[in-house]
């Protein structure tokens, strides 16, 4: 049977989930370097404004002008920014074959406040532009990406997304908008193609979003992945009390009671097997209420910052999936 991760990186779009601040983009990053490695041509997709993920992939974003090239990081490993307004743009284009008129159309006032005054087309466009991706092909006929990972945005915005298609299909009876929203839908209900990965830290809010997030996508039809634990710390050195107490047992009682230190250690001790504790708990509760294991990330004291960084992360996972 494969390995959860390399089942995860058979898919051909796998969306990165969670809460936010939990790590979806720095996950997004190392399973991207990862399934690079295995030798699959990789695109990872970050939506919105922010460059986080450039950044911890050590992308110099000075250097790269058109905002629709994803940018080279490594042998087989490429990032790109989705922006709706310049997928609507290039969407556009394509249909109506004149950039100039295209131009226009974006700069019309009446327009943008449309656009404005309906934000779920951002949404819309956003996957629109993700299934185009995952449609383009080599000239051989191959995929031109075996596996898109999308940097997705936090729990509720993400389900509203994946919704969308949805709410189209619902709505509009017929024409061409209907057809490309279905193959969007298509696309993420098939769970040969498309898979959804919950990034959570082991901690209570974050652990009952991603469950109430996994109770959402079943209703919409869509397969959950696995869930991923990040920055677990668990069986720290610090958590070997015995050690310490073996330690303190070989100085002498009397030159210890007039010393503070050991009771300050002991209760940072007691402090970090108690987190150590929970943390097993938490990642109990996840494998009883997915049905597998978590795929468990550890914590960098020294937080990820750049490709070397989400390297270390990329080879922790490389040896949880051993
Ligand atoms: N395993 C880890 N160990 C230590 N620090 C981590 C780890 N994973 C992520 N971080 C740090 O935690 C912070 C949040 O991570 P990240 O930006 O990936 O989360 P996010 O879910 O994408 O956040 P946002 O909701 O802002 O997009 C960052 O400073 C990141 O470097
Ligand atoms: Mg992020």
């Amino acid at each position: 049977m494969a390995s959860a991760i390399a089942e995860l990186l058979d898919h051909r779009l796998v969306f990165i989930m969670g809460k936010g601040g939990t790590g979806r983009t720095t996950v997004a990053a190392a399973l991207g370097l990862l399934s690079a490695r295995r030798g699959r041509r990789t695109l990872v997709v970050e939506m919105g404004r922010e460059n986080d993920l450039q950044r911890q992939l050590s992308v110099d974003t000075q250097q790269h002008s058109n905002p629709r090239e994803p940018i080279q990081v490594s042998d087989r490993l490429w990032v790109l920014r989705l922006d709706p307004e310049e997928a609507l743009t290039e969407y556009l284009e394509l249909q109506l074959k004149i950039k100039r008129l295209v131009h226009g159309i974006m700069q019309n006032s009446g327009i943008r406040k449309l656009l404005g005054a309906a934000p779920g087309w951002r949404d819309l466009i956003t996957l629109g532009k993700l299934w185009h991706l995952e449609t383009r092909q080599l000239e051989d006929g191959a995929p031109l990406w075996d596996c898109i990972i999308v940097d997705a945005p936090a729990t509720g915005h993400a389900l509203t997304l994946l919704r969308v298609p949805q709410v189209i299909v619902n709505t509009v009876q017929l024409g061409p908008l209907r057809r490309h929203t279905e193959w969007v839908q298509e696309l993420l209900r098939d769970p040969k193609k498309t898979c959804v990965v919950a990034v959570t830290l082991l901690e209570e809010l974050p652990i009952s979003e991603t469950l109430e997030f996994s109770q959402g996508l079943k209703e919409l039809g869509m397969a959950a992945g696995p869930t991923i634990a990040n920055a677990v710390e668990i069986g720290s050195e610090l958590a070997d009390f015995t050690a310490v107490d073996t330690a303190l047992a070989r100085i002498d009682p009397a030159a210890l009671a007039e010393w503070s230190a050991p009771d300050t250690l002991r209760a940072i001790l007691r402090d970090s097997i108690a987190r150590d504790a929970l943390q097993r708990e938490f990642l109990a509760r996840l494998q009883t209420e997915t049905g597998s294991a978590p795929i468990q990330l550890p914590y960098l004291a020294e937080s990820p910052a750049d490709l070397d960084a989400i390297s270390e992360l990329s080879d922790a996972l490389e040896r949880a999936d051993r």
